[in-house]
């Protein structure tokens, strides 16, 4: 475990109606101000819900000390780009972070490190703090690729004005996610430890403070495992944030 203070994060994806959301973020501010306050000095906590559950979800928190963020963002302000939600939208409702790159937008949207990068930037430029996801898939793991792809992310995505303290870095190898398959503890290491020393030579010793989070396929069962790898400083987590006992469990495994 790191000195840097870990962050779980939970990204909802495409799941919850309102009930749902409400219940779920309900369940967690009930456990943050009851047992799991005594564990509440150890980790930062967000959940990113889908954007229609943004606000309703910010509004049940009732000041629990949980954040909220959201899924993706478009590079721009305003303007004329229907479906899409700007940063400072977020911001606008409370928001703290935003997702960007993460796999499934880069697949099933095309979008590149440039795309990324614009929207991290717009991220900051709103207040928020990026999350910026980068990760191998299968097939370039098993060509050898896998540091030199997170490394060529990290290094486009990576928006101007970045430090330590103002983004967040995803390590989510695209064969993890959601298939119950992880890295080995070396591996994750090893990719994570690339992933400072690459950001080191964009923003100098503030890398130092970098929070990079693990994410794929992270449950209660391996949680503490994975966050006790060097360089790991908390997860994003998918399926297993949408049952609270579950979210809570990987807390617990900081
Ligand atoms: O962003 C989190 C995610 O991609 C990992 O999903 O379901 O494997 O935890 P999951």
């Amino acid at each position: 475990m790191s000195a840097r203070r870990p962050l779980i994060a939970g990204n909802w994806k495409m799941n919850g109606r309102k009930a749902d959301g409400l219940a779920l973020v309900r369940a967690l501010a009930d456990w943050l101000a009851g047992e799991g306050a005594a564990h509440r000095d150890r980790f930062d906590m967000l959940v990113c819900p889908p954007a229609t559950l943004i606000a309703p979800v910010i509004d049940a928190l009732g000041g629990a000390p949980l954040d909220v963020g959201g899924q993706d963002c478009h590079a721009a302000e305003n303007g004329a780009h229907t479906g899409d939600i700007s940063a400072w939208m977020l911001k606008d409702l409370g928001a703290t972070h935003v997702i960007v790159g993460h796999s499934e937008r880069r697949t099933d949207h095309h979008e590149d490190d440039e795309q990324v990068r614009a929207k991290a930037a717009a991220a900051l430029a709103a207040g928020l703090v990026p999350i910026i996801c980068i990760g191998e898939t299968e097939a370039e793991r098993d060509a050898g690729q896998a540091l030199a792809i997170v490394a060529r992310q990290l290094n486009g995505s990576l928006p101007e004005g970045a430090t330590g303290t103002n983004v967040v870095i995803a390590y989510e190898p695209v064969w993890a996610i959601g298939t119950g398959r992880t890295p080995t503890a070396q591996d994750v290491a090893e990719v994570h430890q690339r992933i400072r020393a690459e950001a080191r030579g964009r923003i100098g010793d503030g890398a130092d403070a970098l929070r990079i989070l693990y994410g794929g396929s992270v449950k209660p069962g391996n949680a503490a495992e994975l966050m006790a790898i060097e360089d790991v400083d908390g997860a994003l987590v998918g399926g297993a944030s949408l049952k609270a006992a579950d979210f809570q469990a990987i807390a617990l495994g900081c």
